[in-house]
């Protein structure tokens, strides 16, 4: 298990560099894929009192409070994400530097929504997140969580021919849970990889209903936008799923 105030650091490292690509880049990845899947998968937010788990400088935390929820909580373990975050604030958005692990300072039954957008792959300990969650969740409340998918969390990496083409994925240690390593943005960090089976049957177990799972790949129209998609109608990179809690 790694070691949490080594993967805060990584986070830190990682910060500066996430920020900027987030407010400056082409995020072909959330504007063309996931955050319409996200937001539909969140539904009517009217007034809604929602938690983001890790919520990074905030974007998807604006994206709500746009869609009109009542308030937004973001929290996340990296301060100069926190810092980001505030800086835009919208008004209707709070942000706390927490480790969403422990969730002990937030009331039972309080929140409508709570969302985890590509967060518990960052967790040593995804299930204490989601038994909390389910705690401060109100009855009939949702929990929508964007994950990398287990398939592409256990090792990942594409196998190429000598052009450098991409053949195909090369999916090995499946079985093997545990820590995996990375690169982004020039920074090394770590991941937790887990299978499918792992992740849902903790969420029954914790309580929630599974009432979705939905395996993103791009549509023809977004493809046309954003050709580097194209990975994504070969393999699947991420996972949504939608939990109630009864
Ligand atoms: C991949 S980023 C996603 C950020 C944001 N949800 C988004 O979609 O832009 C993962 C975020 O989780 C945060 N994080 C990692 N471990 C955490 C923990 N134990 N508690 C709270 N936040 C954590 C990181 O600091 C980072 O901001």
């Amino acid at each position: 298990m790694g070691d949490r105030n080594d993967l805060r650091k990584e986070w830190i490292a990682l910060a500066p560099a996430w920020i900027r690509e987030t407010r400056e880049g082409r995020n072909a990845v959330r504007k063309g894929l996931l955050d319409p899947i996200m937001l539909e998968a969140c539904g009517d937010v009217k007034g809604l009192n929602v938690l983001d788990c890790g919520c990074g400088e905030g974007r998807f935390c604006r994206m709500l409070a746009e869609w009109g929820a009542g308030h937004v909580l973001g929290l996340d373990l990296c301060e100069l994400m926190i810092e980001a975050a505030r800086e835009l604030k919208s008004g209707r958005d709070d942000y706390k530097v927490q480790d969403v692990q422990d969730l002990g300072f937030l009331e039972d039954e309080s929140f409508d929504l709570a969302v985890s957008y590509l967060n518990q792959c960052d967790l040593p300990d995804f299930e204490a997140n989601t038994r909390e969650v389910f705690r401060v969740l109100k009855r009939g409340g949702r929990f929508i969580i964007a994950n990398l998918h287990p398939m592409r969390s256990a090792s990942g990496k594409w196998h190429r021919n000598a052009e450098g083409e991409k053949l195909h994925v090369v999916l090995d240690n499946y079985f093997d849970e545990g820590e995996r390593h990375w690169e982004m943005l020039g920074v090394r960090f770590t991941n937790f990889h887990r299978t499918l089976s792992t992740y849902i049957n903790f969420f029954i177990k914790t309580g929630f209903a599974v009432k979705e799972i939905i395996e993103p790949t791009v549509t023809a129209d977004r493809l046309k936008e954003y050709l580097e998609l194209d990975d994504e109608l070969r393999v699947p990179n991420f996972i949504v799923y939608v939990l109630e809690k009864p």
